[in-house]
């Protein structure tokens, strides 16, 4: 037990993937006072999101949720809804387990490195990350498709009664920032969405059209404009603290077995965010074959911060 708490986040846990059914046993405060953030991602099946949300807030004083695209995919279990009513059905079984979303008023933090405003967002993407820049959408998604990159969300997200995610994400963008806008008193804001608020973090993504699905240049001086002291994301599944314009960003993804077996995992899990840790968190060197790879807390080694 640490004897300060401590605002933490994970995301990308994908619990129904067998290897990390188990990883939510590892998840615990270091002190009674903890929060946690969980950034998307958790799992498809709202049973599986809400039961490991439940476990989870009942371990951390407050528990805090924002939706990944995993969360809006409609399967078997969701026959006849639509990704924006499964959405709001996830927001209400939040509410009554107690967990925080980002339709709830923000928290304010107000322990170690506080006060900071929580801000959970939900904020999808548009398509304007695309390869080439000022392209179409409609050349750019053609040229994604030929070198067969398309993202499940294509088949599996059903955004009516918007005609597409891109509808969705302005709605989206509109309420968010109308709400931003009305932060008071103005104190510094912790902004949390599972897809990265800047483009830059997808430069190093291995196929480059996937970045499509992983934001909105709408977000690009968010992190300036509110007052951003961290800004939380995960989506990439490339773990990594990072800093633009002096504002750390996390990237607090654990992924999936075949991704952590081979780079590693953050250690720990749940990153802290707030009081700011005086060392980057997570760490990229290289091991001996060359392959980069996460380091464990303390191990040497040249930082690949510029390279990853
Ligand atoms: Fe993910
Ligand atoms: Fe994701």
């Amino acid at each position: 037990m640490t004897s300060t708490p401590s605002l933490r986040a994970v995301s990308d846990l994908h619990v129904g993937h067998r290897g990390n059914a188990d990883v939510l046993d590892e998840i615990h405060p270091g002190h009674p006072g903890d929060w946690l953030i969980v950034a998307g991602d958790v799992a498809e099946k709202t049973d599986h999101v809400v039961n490991a949300l439940g476990r989870l807030a009942e371990r951390f004083e407050r528990v805090i949720w924002v939706p990944g695209n995993h969360e809006l995919w409609i399967g078997r279990d969701d026959e006849g809804i639509t990704s924006p009513t499964k959405y709001d059905r996830l927001v209400e079984a939040c509410r009554a387990i107690g967990v925080d979303t980002p339709e709830d008023p923000y928290p304010l933090w107000t322990g170690p490195g506080g006060p900071a405003w929580i801000v959970p967002m939900f904020l999808l993407y548009d398509y304007s990350w695309t390869l080439v820049r000022g392209q179409s959408r409609p050349d750019a998604l053609a040229g994604a498709r030929e070198r067969r990159v398309v993202a499940s969300d294509e088949f599996l997200i059903d955004p009516a009664p918007y005609s597409d995610a891109a509808a969705w994400c302005r709605d989206r963008l509109v309420a968010t920032t109308s709400r931003l806008g009305r932060i008071d008193p103005p104190h510094p804001t912790v902004l949390i969405n599972h897809w990265p608020l800047l483009r830059d973090p997808t430069r190093v993504l291995r196929h480059p059209d996937f970045a499509l699905w992983c934001g909105t240049d709408q977000t690009a001086d968010w992190h300036r404009r509110y007052r951003a002291a961290a800004c939380v994301y995960g989506h990439l599944h490339i773990p990594r603290s990072s800093s633009y314009d002096e504002v750390r960003f996390e990237e607090v993804s654990l992924g999936y077995p075949r991704e952590w077996g081979s780079r590693g995992r953050p250690e720990p899990l749940a990153r802290q965010i707030l009081p700011a840790p005086a060392e980057p968190q997570a760490r990229w060197i290289r091991d001996g074959q060359g392959l980069p790879r996460l380091a464990r807390p303390g191990e040497p080694g040249p930082f690949l911060e510029e390279e990853q």
